[in-house]
């Protein structure tokens, strides 16, 4: 596989070797309210932790004399091809970490080939995203409006942008409890330095830290299919009630996902929980993964427990504090080569003949 960073990765900076040496790179040199915006998790981050410990006590079964001379990470997501199953999670104001910030983080995607999610909060206009990356694969994250028309209007304005997905984030019908946050008092400086600072967006009004709907219901979801043709992925279901019940209402996808352990803590880890949510849908619809995917292993793991791709979130904002739009390009290029090993070492050619038996989980 071509290696994307040619060049870029000689020199001193081949130090950073892996994603955890990006989150090292940004604890030193990220101001305290920031680190802290990102790393955070709520209350005692039990999940966020146990979103990294619970892909650790994933064992694997690999299988050799398979000829892994090529091996090839590309899959599709919704239709859409991309390089590898390795996609960018929704993250709000990019502008904290990196001057131009969502624009950098969507050149890079375009760049590796695979799907950035812009989040509601998103610190640049969706308009200059698109400006930034207009080839790119890119899907919009909302965050429902308690206004029907405003979400109306949004999700207008992000269809005619050519956003391919319109994906829903659930778990938030209010915020966690992010105790560092709260001490730093990141709200009211989000507002007064950052979010005053990008530029107006057209007539309709920016929803940065604006409310989300606590009403939201199952129910709802026929009124967002009525507005729109794209497909809706749920982001945020950790069960196979709720798996069962998105299928019955003729959603495209789901990510499964506790947002990082940033909301509510002491829910199952990612990982743990994918395994139901993917029996639950019986392979009706796609099903997705974020949290805790930091290795080339994570990913194949993820996969080989059903879901269909991996989204980056911290990570992500790492590279981007780094080196902007090639700090978020080392952090794929990385991951991609990673689980491009991986395959091999597993004795998969292809991202179709990862499965169930690669993977045992261990008893420690
Ligand atoms: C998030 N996440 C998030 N999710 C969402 O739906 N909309 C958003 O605006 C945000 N914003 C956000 C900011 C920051 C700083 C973080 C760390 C996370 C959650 C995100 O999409 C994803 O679920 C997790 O980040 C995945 O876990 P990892 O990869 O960070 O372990």
């Amino acid at each position: 596989m071509e290696d994307k960073m040619g060049s870029e990765c000689e020199g001193p900076e081949m130090s950073l070797v892996c994603l955890t040496d990006f989150q090292a790179h940004a604890r030193e040199h990220l101001s305290k309210s920031t680190r802290d915006f990102i790393e955070g998790g709520a209350d005692d981050s039990v999940t966020r932790d146990d979103n990294i410990a619970a892909f650790k006590r994933i064992r694997l079964r690999p299988r050799y004399l398979r000829d892994v001379s090529e091996v090839d990470t590309r899959t599709t997501i919704q239709g859409e091809e991309i390089s590898a199953p390795i996609c960018i999670a929704p993250t709000g104001f990019h502008c904290l970490v990196w001057p131009d910030g969502e624009m950098s983080t969507a050149r890079a995607a375009q760049a590796a080939g695979i799907c950035y999610i812009t989040s509601t909060f998103a610190s640049c206009s969706l308009e200059d995203i698109v400006i930034a990356a207009p080839e790119g694969l890119r899907w919009f994250q909302l965050y429902v409006h308690p206004d029907l028309q405003l979400n109306k209007q949004l999700i207008q304005r992000v269809e005619s942008l050519g956003f391919k997905a319109l994906v829903i984030t659930l778990d938030t019908p209010v915020c966690g409890n992010r105790r560092h946050d709260i001490r730093n008092q990141l709200r009211r400086n989000l507002t007064l330095t950052d979010l005053q600072s990008p530029k107006k967006v057209n007539s309709i009004p920016y929803f940065q830290m604006t409310p989300i709907s606590t009403s939201l219901c199952w129910n709802d979801l026929s009124w967002f299919q009525s507005i729109t043709r794209l497909p809706i992925i749920l982001k945020g279901i950790l069960t196979k009630e709720d798996a069962e019940l998105a299928v019955k209402h003729n959603v495209q996808g789901i990510i499964v996902s506790n947002h990082g352990g940033r909301q509510l803590d002491e829910v199952l880890a990612s990982i743990d929980a994918l395994t139901e949510v993917v029996a639950a849908v019986k392979g009706k619809i796609e099903v997705y993964l974020d949290g805790g995917v930091r290795t080339g292993n994570d990913v194949l793991k993820a996969l080989a427990l059903g879901a269909r791709c991996i989204f980056l979130g911290r990570p992500i904002l790492w590279g981007l504090a780094y080196k902007g739009e090639h700090g978020v390009k080392e952090v794929l290029n990385i991951l991609t080569n990673e689980f491009h090993t991986s395959m091999a070492l597993t004795g998969c050619r292809s991202v179709a003949e990862i499965n169930r038996n690669l993977i045992q989980f261990s008893r420690l």
